[in-house]
Formats: structure tokens, sequence, C-alpha cells
């Protein structure tokens, strides 16, 4: 029988994995985290529940406040959609990344939306301006709020490690590096063979939710501390067309009716995905059972 939930509040996290198949690491055994399982279709899904909690627990987000943050498209759909929820008015300045669907996403949760700048950090900023200027609106700061990564250190590297307790690698992409900053520690932690293996946007390529820090996107200090620590123990540059070959594989398969991609045919795939799934794939050479978020 299916749990019933109280709210879909409770819905957020312990995502599914399922196997991903491919010719190239045959071998490997390579599972995909179904982030996209979350309410709102991506793993922002998390940071945003733990950011907007920590701020009513800590009094900063009180009725008639509005909810504002800069995102680059999913923590925006979140705080648009969980916000409504809540009760709570929402405002997110978003990025040129920002994509048509989640544009549209974020207006029929009715969001208050304004385009502006090319890197998420810029909204910040204005973020932080129109809060100083307005106490009304609660700001969240997504970039530099702890509860961000310390929404995939309670949630997420539990999940994983229950799951699959002797994970080779685990691979995810950047944007806050909130995700794989307290997912990394998690694993350092608890399972310190586990390898942590990060994706960055390669020179000149847009790709939301995932920094080109080589081009000069803000380097948050959830980054840093992957870098310093140092948490992960590789990282790797995605080129737009590496995370571009899995939907046209995927659409070949179709084509000639073969399965040779099955789990890629079970779910949404988005760009994200992709370069974490890339950056998998760079590193199977080394582990037996890898996942990749
Ligand atoms: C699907 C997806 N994966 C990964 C990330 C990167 O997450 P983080 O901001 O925690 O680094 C994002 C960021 O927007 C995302 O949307």
């Amino acid at each position: 029988m299916a749990a019933i939930h109280e709210t879909m509040l409770d819905l957020v996290g312990n995502t599914p994995m399922v196997r991903f198949r491919t010719d190239e690491v045959p071998d490997v055994r390579i599972l995909v985290k179904l982030e996209s399982f979350n309410p709102t279709g991506s793993i922002k899904d998390r940071a945003c529940l733990y950011l907007i909690r920590n701020a009513i627990r800590t009094g900063r987000l009180v009725p008639g406040k509005t909810i504002l943050d800069a995102s680059s498209g999913n923590m925006a759909c979140a705080l648009a959609y969980f916000g409504r929820i809540l009760g709570y008015p929402v405002h997110v300045i978003c990025n040129t990344k920002l994509t048509e669907d989640k544009r549209g996403f974020i207006r029929y949760f009715g969001a208050g939306l304004e385009v502006f700048g090319d890197i998420t950090v810029e909204g910040n900023r204005k973020c932080k301006e129109l809060a100083d200027a307005d106490d009304t609106y609660c700001f969240m700061d997504q970039l530099h709020d702890r509860s961000n990564p310390q929404a995939s250190y309670e949630t997420l590297g539990p999940e994983i490690l229950k799951d699959l307790p002797r994970v080779s690698a685990v691979a995810g992409s950047m944007g806050s590096g909130g995700s794989m900053c307290g997912l990394a520690r998690y694993m350092k932690e608890h399972s310190p063979a586990t390898m942590i293996i990060t994706s960055q946007a390669a020179s000149g390529t847009k790709i939301p939710g995932t920094g080109a820090f080589v081009d000069g996107d803000y380097v948050t200090p959830f980054i840093e501390e992957l870098r310093n620590t140092p948490l992960y123990d590789d990282t790797f540059l995605v080129e737009m067309a590496s995370a571009q070959r899995y939907t046209r594989l995927h659409g070949q398969t179709q084509s000639t009716g073969e399965l040779r991609w099955p789990s890629v045919r079970t779910f949404s795939w988005g760009m994200e995905s992709r370069t974490a799934a890339s950056a998998s794939l760079y590193r199977a050479d080394c582990p037996e059972e890898g996942i990749s978020l």
C-alpha cells in the first residue's frame, strides 16, 4: 500500500534510484538518483525547504513577509511552490539562463519574477539591496546560508549510504555548491572511501545550475570549502556537446526501436543531470558502483 503523507512537504527527499546502462562502461553499476521525483522536480527542493524552515524557526520569516532570493531557475521554482503552499508571497530574481518552462512554472505558482544579470550572484546582490531597503522581504540567500549544504548533509548523504553502504563514487554538479558540499562532508565523515566527483561547466558553456567557475562564476563559501578542505576527489569540466549527447543517443534509440538505454527513457533528463552523468562516466574506470545525482 502506498504511504499516506500529510502534505507535499513530506514528499521532499527519499528519491528512488534507477540503473543507468551504457555500452561505454558495461561492467560498472551506475545508478541515477532521481531528484526529479521531488515535488518541483529538482534537488533544490531539499535546500529550499531547509532555508524556509530555518527562517521560520529563527523568526526571520513571519506572516506578512515576502520570500526573496536569486536563482538560475530550479531554486526559484521551489521557492514559488513551497511559498505558495505555506502562504508566503515570493519574489525571485533569475538570471538569463532561466528556461521558458521554469519561467512558466514560477508564474503559475504566483511568484514575482525579475530577470537580471547573467549569473546568480548579480541577482543575489540585488536581493541584498532590496532586503536592506525594505524589511518586508525575507532574503533566503541560498549562496551563503548554511541551511543550503545542511539539507544535503542531513538528507541526501544518509539516503545514499542507507541504500548503497559501499558506494565507490558519487557525482553531482555544482551551482551554489550547497548540495555537493553537504553531501561530501557527510560522505567524508561516514564513508571516507567513497570518491566525490563534481561537475562544472567548461568555458563558454551556459548550463543552468552548473557553474562555469573558469569563466568567473561566483565561488560561494560552500565551493571554497569543497576546494580547500578538500572535500572532493576530482572535478570534471563538462562541454555542452557532452551534456547534450545523452538526449541525442536517446533519440537514436527511439528511432531504431532498440532498448540500449532503458533507464534514460524512464526519467526526465535535465541539463544539470546530464553534466552529472558525464562526470560519472568520466571516472567510471575506477568505481565498481557509482551514483549520479
Ligand atoms: C538539477 C540541479 N542539480 C544540481 C544543481 C546544483 O546545486 P547546488 O546549487 O546545490 O550546487 C542545481 C542548481 O540549481 C540543479 O538545479
